[in-house]
C-alpha cells in the first residue's frame, strides 16, 4: 500500500507481523517461512504518513524500525495478547503477521529423544488473532492478509465474509514468489470495491 505524505495524521495503527514459532521442547519449534518485510515494510509507510505505529513482531532478522513501537513476541498465544493489550487505542488493526495455524498441543519441559522409527505430534488449533479483532465491539478498521498458492480471488473474498473484515490483501505465494522477497503484487478487496497494487 503506498500512502502519501500525512493521510494517516493521528491514526494509531497495529500491525502484526513475521511468523509465530510454537514450541515442541525447549530447543524446537514450528513456524513458516515468512521473513515479516511486508509487515515491516507497512509499518513504516503508516509512520511515514503521519501515524502512530505499534508493530507486533515474530522473531524475524530485520532491526525494529525508527520511531516505531516494536514489541516482539515468539507464538501465536503471545501475539494474540500482545495485540489484545493494546487494541483499546488503536484506530486501525492490519494483521500481516504468518501466524501458525497449528501449535503442538503439549511442549515438553526436556528435549524431546529420538526413539522410534516415525513419530506424531499432536497439534492443536491457534486462537484466530484477526477473527478474534474484528468480533470486538468497538473494533477498529480491521484488514487482513491472504496468502494463497491458487484460487486467489474466491479465497480472499471468502476470508473478508467469514472473518468479517473492513478489507483484505491478497497475494499469490509459492517458491521465490510473495515470501522473503523485495517486491509483491497484491490485490485488495473490501466491501464493493478492489484493486490490484
Ligand atoms: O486464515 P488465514 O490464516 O489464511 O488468514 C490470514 C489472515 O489471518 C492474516 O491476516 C493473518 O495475519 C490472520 N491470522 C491471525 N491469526 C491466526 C491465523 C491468521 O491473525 N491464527
Amino acid at each position: 500500500l503506498i500512502f502519501s505524505g500525512g493521510v494517516m495524521l493521528s491514526k494509531k495503527i497495529l500491525i502484526s507481523a513475521g511468523p509465530t514459532q510454537e514450541p515442541i521442547d525447549p530447543i524446537r519449534f514450528i513456524s513458516n517461512r515468512s521473513s515479516g518485510k511486508m509487515g515491516y515494510a507497512m509499518a513504516i509507510a503508516a509512520r511515514d504518513a503521519g501515524a502512530k505505529v505499534i508493530l507486533v513482531s515474530g522473531p524475524v532478522n530485520i532491526d525494529p524500525p525508527a520511531r516505531v513501537e516494536t514489541i516482539l513476541t515468539e507464538s501465536a498465544k503471545e501475539m494474540f495478547a500482545a495485540v489484545h493489550n493494546r487494541l483499546a487505542e488503536i484506530d486501525v488493526f492490519i494483521g500481516v503477521a504468518a501466524v501458525a495455524d497449528y501449535c503442538p498441543a503439549k511442549t515438553g519441559t526436556n528435549k524431546l529423544k529420538k526413539s522410534e522409527a516415525n513419530i506424531s505430534l499432536d497439534l492443536a488449533k491457534t486462537p484466530d488473532i484477526l477473527a478474534s479483532v474484528s468480533q470486538q465491539k468497538n473494533r477498529p478498521f480491521t484488514v487482513g492478509f491472504a496468502a494463497e498458492t491458487e484460487n486467489l480471488r474466491d479465497y480472499a473474498l471468502g476470508k473478508l465474509k467469514e472473518k468479517n473484515l473492513d478489507m483484505i490483501v491478497a497475494n499469490l505465494v509459492g517458491i521465490n514468489r510473495g515470501f522473503e522477497t523485495d517486491t509483491n503484487s497484491v490485490e485488495v478487496f473490501w466491501g464493493g470495491g478492489e484493486k490490484a497494487i
